[in-house]
Order: structure tokens, then C-alpha cells, then sequence
């Protein structure tokens, strides 16, 4: 009785406890907090069971003081768990949503917050605490395998779109967590490349979007990249995590490794990289004896393991929330569907769309027959099923030249199974084999007259851990302009168009095929209802209203980054992340491209570049993107309110059909003091949907703040006076309408 009178109970984790709990905790319990449960097997990187199944990691818990375990999944396209469990029929299937890409292509941040919303919601009810994603590194170059996880070349579109997508995320109380910080623009030896950067390139373009996203969404967690920045380790320098993220941006979150980034664990924790995932043995030792050996403070810790304290309690894991496992999956495939339909951006169309349903349509194309949800790595998606655009055709009551139809079937089944045979039941594949393309000349011919139209799919797939092949993924394939070339001479010998979808996950060359084509539809990875949005796009239901997130260049050569970049290497096996692996944490310098890249091209990114300097070499502008009706704009009109201007500018549909249309507002610098870009996005609006005849009013805002450069010399922002120039304009190669500033 008395023992048990003088025993006091160890407090538990409340919000407003940390510091007690922090003074009670062990060094090992410290080190097992901030050093996570590490992966239970390989099938990709970073697969773990804790918690939930298929999850990527998880922190340990403390029982004692009632700190519980949570969970991380990947991100970013959905939810990514396993589909199924031993021991029941039960599946887990998440919604797989648009690539990032598709995203940014909407330039509408609210439907994007609604994405988030949904996917947060399957977050919250199968149980996982925080969600891998968004992915906002920059598009630098087309041949990076990941940019389909990655909005945009621009980073304020980046940031705008990553604030709405962690408020939807965030407003279900769970977490996201933005990623790679930062300049991750490679997946050749991911784990060991140095970016070498110059400090207004970092803080211009490649930390822009992250900034802007942390001080506009604060999400709950940043993961850190893997590759080297300036010849320190993202996840190891203090000047990235505490100066610039937390003293300069204000982040007050949780910083979280990419799963096994970094090498010294010591070094990670005093930067400020909070949690080590996925953790491992090695690393939980490497933390205590870093500390005993007074290499590592334990205010630095202890630091770290406030901040991780501080994320448990906002967690439905540490709220005790009761998951469904049920998330409405019906629901969600709505709103994959109503984002797809906005990403959707039209190139080109010789009056060639809308076409159908009426009338005959010959479908060509393997990857018609089997369309591209998603890409591959951890950020793809185990989606309930994906509607190819044959299926979304017939659901729209498209009727199909019969003959191609079943030639098609009867070809993709035979290909279903030699690609299953390749992959096997893998679901971590880089390269996912893909059916090959076939040229079926006769039948083409025979539709050619029966048919009153063609649609040709193309199709491109990639992923974590590898860049693109400039040849085989970039350009087309013989086969693939072969379909293009005889379909085109048929149709059009007969006065009847040719629509090529593009169903990608970049860009790919459009130089060498284009003028075949009557129209262009990009269609991007439009995640599990793709081949309904494709299908009422070509049909006019959908008014196309996406824009294009990057330049697309007349050819990879012209890239900015081109001389930068890597390439194949015909003497080396493959390209993978891990090409090359040092001893400890030793950093070589010998081979360009791979051990190091240079940024050479600084702040002359995509249209920042072309725009500036090579306006003939583009195919496609940044922003660009048709629509079925007209706009008309008014006069711009411009005007202060605190320390920002507003423009607005009034949009008219003047065309039959309703639509939406997107305002992007450059601003060109006088560029007298200092070296600035011909023009760069400072904001942009979409309207809603405008019937023929109706106007709306935009407003765009854009601080004065924004408008300053980093300046080298004197490590700070600078605004350079002077008279500007506000253009609205539809894409950042169109004269758009103008007014002068000075400022
Ligand atoms: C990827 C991250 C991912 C993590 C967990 C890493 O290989 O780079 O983007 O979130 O694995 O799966």
C-alpha cells in the first residue's frame, strides 16, 4: 500500500508537456524517436509494415510516456499502401489521382486544394499519419525520371499549386510532407551527386517554390533530398535547414530525411534534419555514440526531438482517431476525373476537335489499349483500376472501327502477358515494360473509309531512381511514327483528321511528327479515370482549359541544361540512382554529369531562357494551351494596396461554347542594374466557367517583394529600380496586354 502511495506515475504526452517529456526521456529513447523503425523489406525503397501495410516508415513509440508510433506512406499522385492483406478479402485500394504535373497543368489551385482534401481523407481513414508529398523540385531538364511527380518549370506556379494541394491535404488533420529539399533535378546517382549551384539560382528558382509553400501552408513535415548541394548534404546543412528554412522562412514543422539520405547522422541532426528514415541500427547507434563521444550536443537533439514531439501530437495516431479503412473511393474517383478534365492541354487543332461521338472513330495505338495512370516508383499509386481510352470511348458511346478494335484486343492480350512476364508481380519497376507498338497497315487502310476520324495514343512511362533515355523515351519511336505516317496519309488522302493524344509523363520531341497531326491532346498521367477525361475532351463535353507547366523546345539540344545534363552512357550498364557508391562519406569529383552537375545555366530556366534568349527554339510556350471558344480581355487596369499591386482585367467569352480561361501575369524588369530574365510569371488566376457571352472580372496580385532578385554580392534581396513592364498574357511567348510601372 504504501510503495504503491510514493510511486508516481510517469506523465503522458500531452501538446502542452513537451518540454517535461523531452527532460524525462533517455538519450536511447531520444535516438529511437528520431531515428525511425526502418524498412521490413526491399521491394523499392523505403516499404515498410509498421502501422499500415505498404506504408514507407514509421517512428518508434514510447509507451512509457505514451508517445505512440506514426506513420508515413508515399505521396505524391495518392495514397500508396499495399491493395491487400494476408487474411482477408478485404482490399485497400487508394485513389490514384493525377500526376503533379496534371496538376499544375489545371493552374487552379482551388481544384487542386480539393484533390488534397480528397486524398488527405484516404490518409486519415487507412490510418496513416503523414503523406509523402508534394514533390515541388523544379523541371530543369525533360529527362529527369521524376519530373511527372513535379509540377512545373516555374516556381511560383510550383509554389501556388503545392500551398493549395497541403492546405486539402492538411485540413483533414493529417500531414504532408514537400519534397526534395532541394535541387533534386536528377535521379542519376541520386544519392551521391552534387548540385553545384549559385546562391541566386538556389533562392530565385530552386528554393523559390518551397518557400513559397512553407510560408503560405506550413506543411506539417519537409523531407530533405539525398544529392549534395554546393558540396555539403541537403540533409546535413545548416545553413539550408535552420538559416534559410526555419530562421528566414519561418517553417515551423518537422524535418524528415528522404529514406536513407545523408550519411552522418550527427551531422543531420545538428543541420536540423530532425527524423532519420527510414532508420536503421547503424544510425540509432551512430546518434547515442555521437553524443556520448561529445561530437554531438544534446540540446541539438534535443532539439530535434521537440520538433518530433511537437508533429506526434497533431497526429490522429497520438488523437487516437479510429480509422474506417473505408475511405469513399466512389466519391474521390470524381474528383480525379474533375481534376483530369482541367490538366488536360490542347497543342494544337486544325479543326480536327471536338469530334464524335457520332460517326465512326478508328482508335489506334497500343497505349490506347492501356493507358497511363501514373508513373512508376514511390510515387506511383495501387489504384482500384485505370480506364483506358478505349473503355472511356465506348462509356461516352463512341462507336469503334470494329475491325481495328479487334485486332487491338486480340494484340494487347498477348502483349498484357509478355509484359507480365518481364515485371512479374514487382510492384516497384522502374522501367515498366510496355506493350510494343504494332503498325496494322491493311486495317488502317480499310478505316481510312470507314472511319471518320483516327485517334493515335502515345505513350510514355518512368520513374524514381532513373532519368529518361533521350532517345528511346524522348523521341518517338520508329514503329511509333510509322502508325503516325501511314495513318496520316490514309485519313488524310480522304479528307478525314488525325488527333494524337499524348499520354506522358513529360515532354517528348514534337518537332519530327506534329505537322501529321490535325490536333494534340496532352493528356499526361491522368490517374485511374484518364480514359473518361480524354474521352470528353475529344468529344467537346470538357472544354480544354489546362496550359502547358513547362516549355516545350524544338528539340532536347536546345535545352539550357542540355550541356548539363546526363546522358546514357553506352560503356555503363545502367543509369540508376546509385550508380555510384563511395566508401564512408567520401565525395569524388571525377565524372561530370554523375558525381557533379553544374547549373551553369543559374536563374535561365525554361521560359526564363528561351524567352530571354532563344525565342525561335520553341515549340511550345510555357502557359500555352487552346480551348474550343474565344476570350476577349479588357484593358488591364492597375493599382496599390499596401505593398502589393493588383491588376485585374476582365475576361469575356466571346465564343458558342462555355469555358474557362487562364490570365498569366509576367513582369519584365528593367534589367539595367542587375541581370533579369525577359519576363517572369508573378501570378496568374483561372476564371470559372464562362458561358458564350459572359464576362468575369480577374484579380491578380503581386507583392512588391516579389518582384526583387537575389543579389551574390551583397547576400541579400534587392529590388532594382526603375520602370517596369505588367504584361497579362496567355502564354510567356505572347505580346499579351501591357502597362508601364515605375517603381
Ligand atoms: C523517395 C521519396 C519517397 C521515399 C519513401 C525515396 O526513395 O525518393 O520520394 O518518399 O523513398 O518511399
Amino acid at each position: 500500500m504504501i510503495a504503491a502511495a510514493l510511486t508516481v506515475a510517469n506523465p503522458v504526452l500531452r501538446e502542452d508537456n513537451i518540454p517535461q517529456i523531452v527532460s524525462l526521456l533517455t538519450l536511447e529513447e531520444k535516438a529511437a524517436i528520431l531515428v525511425g523503425c526502418g524498412s521490413t523489406a526491399f521491394d523499392g525503397i523505403g516499404r515498410n509494415d509498421v502501422g499500415v501495410k505498404g506504408s514507407a516508415g514509421a517512428t518508434h513509440a514510447i509507451p512509457r510516456l505514451g508517445i505512440p508510433s506514426i506513420v508515413f506512406a508515399d505521396g505524391p499522385a495518392g495514397l500508396r499502401i499495399d491493395p491487400t492483406r494476408e487474411g482477408t478479402d478485404k482490399t485497400f485500394y487508394c485513389t490514384g489521382f493525377p500526376i503533379g504535373t496534371m496538376l499544375a497543368s489545371t493552374w487552379n489551385p482551388e481544384l487542386v486544394e480539393e484533390v488534397g482534401r480528397a486524398m488527405g481523407n484516404e490518409v486519415l481513414e487507412y490510418g496513416v499519419d503523414v503523406l509523402l508529398g508534394p514533390g515541388v523540385n523544379i523541371h530543369r531538364n525533360p529527362l529527369c525520371g521524376r519530373n511527372f511527380e513535379y509540377f512545373s518549370e516555374d516556381p511560383l506556379l510550383a509554389g501556388f499549386i503545392a500551398a493549395a494541394y497541403i492546405d486539402g491535404v492538411q485540413s483533414n488533420g493529417v500531414g504532408t510532407s514537400i519534397k526534395h529539399f532541394a535541387a533534386n533535378n536528377q535521379e542519376l546517382n541520386r544519392l551521391h551527386n552534387d548540385a553545384r549551384v549559385s546562391e541566386r539560382a538556389l533562392r530565385e528558382i530552386y528554393l523559390r517554390a518551397f518557400e513559397i509553400a512553407v510560408r503560405k501552408a506550413q506543411p506539417w513535415t519537409l523531407m530533405t533530398s539525398y544529392n549534395y548541394i554546393n558540396g555539403v548534404h541537403a540533409s546535413e546543412s545548416p545553413w539550408l535547414l535552420t538559416e534559410v528554412l526555419r530562421d528566414d522562412w519561418g517553417f515551423q514543422g518537422t524535418v524528415v530525411t528522404d529514406w536513407g539520405g545523408g550519411y552522418d547522422t550527427a551531422a543531420q541532426i545538428h543541420a536540423g534534419n530532425d527524423l532519420i528514415q527510414s532508420g536503421s541500427d547503424s544510425r540509432y547507434h551512430a546518434l547515442i555514440n555521437a553524443v556520448r563521444e561529445g561530437r554531438l550536443s544534446m540540446e541539438d537533439v534535443d532539439a530535434c526531438v521537440t520538433r518530433a514531439l511537437q508533429l506526434i501530437v497533431k497526429t490522429p495516431r497520438f488523437r487516437g482517431y479510429s480509422f474506417s479503412d473505408a475511405p469513399d473511393l466512389e466519391a474521390h474517383a470524381t474528383v480525379c476525373r474533375n481534376a483530369a478534365d482541367e490538366g488536360m492541354v490542347l497543342l494544337k487543332n486544325k479543326g480536327a476537335l471536338p469530334a464524335g461521338p457520332g460517326g465512326v472513330t478508328a482508335l489506334l495505338g497500343v497505349t490506347s489499349y492501356s493507358f497511363i495512370a501514373g508513373g512508376t516508383g514511390s510515387g506511383d499509386v495501387h489504384r482500384p483500376y485505370v480506364v483506358d481510352l478505349q473503355q472511356g470511348l465506348s462509356d461516352a458511346g463512341f462507336t469503334l472501327d470494329a475491325p481495328l478494335d479487334e485486332f487491338y484486343r486480340g494484340y494487347m492480350e498477348d502483349e498484357a502477358w509478355r509484359c507480365k512476364m518481364i515485371d512479374g508481380n514487382n510492384s516497384w519497376v522502374i522501367d515498366r515494360e510496355r506493350p510494343i507498338e504494332v503498325v496494322p497497315s491493311g486495317l488502317i487502310k480499310a478505316a481510312a473509309e470507314s472511319a471518320d476520324r483516327a485517334f493515335i495514343t502515345f505513350g510514355r512511362v518512368f520513374g524514381e531512381g532513373k532519368d529518361r533515355d533521350l532517345h528511346y523515351s524522348y523521341h518517338l519511336q520508329d514503329n511509333e511514327l510509322r502508325l503516325l505516317r501511314e495513318t496520316a496519309a490514309a485519313f488524310h488522302a480522304r479528307g478525314k483528321k488525325v488527333t494524337v493524344i499524348l499520354n506522358i509523363g513529360g515532354v517528348v520531341d514534337m518537332q519530327g511528327w506534329q505537322d501529321l497531326a490535325d490536333a494534340i491532346l496532352v493528356c499526361w498521367q491522368p490517374g485511374e479515370e484518364g480514359g473518361h477525361s480524354v474521352a470528353a475532351t475529344l468529344s467537346g463535353e470538357v472544354n480544354p482549359s489546362g496550359r502547358l507547366p513547362m516549355t516545350i523546345s524544338k528539340a532536347y539540344e536546345y535545352e539550357p541544361s542540355a550541356a548539363n545534363f546526363p546522358r546514357v552512357f553506352e560503356d555503363k550498364p545502367f543509369n540508376y540512382s546509385f550508380y555510384r557508391r563511395l566508401e564512408g562519406n567520401k565525395k569524388d569529383y571525377t565524372v561530370k554529369d554523375v558525381d557533379y552537375t553544374d547549373y551553369e545555366e543559374g536563374i535561365y530556366v525554361g521560359y526564363r531562357y528561351f524567352g530571354t534568349y532563344a525565342p525561335k527554339h520553341v515549340a511550345y510556350p510555357f502557359g500555352y494551351g487552346l480551348s474550343f471558344t474565344s476570350f476577349r480581355w479588357s484593358e488591364m487596369s492597375v493599382d496599390t494596396i499596401d505593398e502589393s499591386y493588383r491588376v485585374t482585367v476582365e475576361v469575356k467569352n466571346t465564343g458558342k461554347v462555355a469555358g474557362k480561361d487562364v490570365v498569366e501575369l509576367y513582369v519584365s524588369a528593367p534589367g539595367r542594374d542587375m541581370d533579369k530574365p525577359a519576363r517572369e510569371l508573378k501570378a496568374f488566376a483561372k476564371t470559372p466557367l464562362l458561358q458564350p457571352g459572359e464576362s468575369c472580372t480577374v484579380e491578380l496580385f503581386v507583392p512588391v517583394e516579389s518582384l526583387a532578385s537575389w543579389d551574390e554580392a551583397a547576400g541579400r534581396w534587392s529590388l532594382e529600380r526603375g520602370r517596369y513592364r505588367f504584361i497579362a498574357a496567355r502564354h510567356a511567348a505572347d505580346r499579351g496586354i501591357r502597362k508601364r510601372l515605375t517603381i
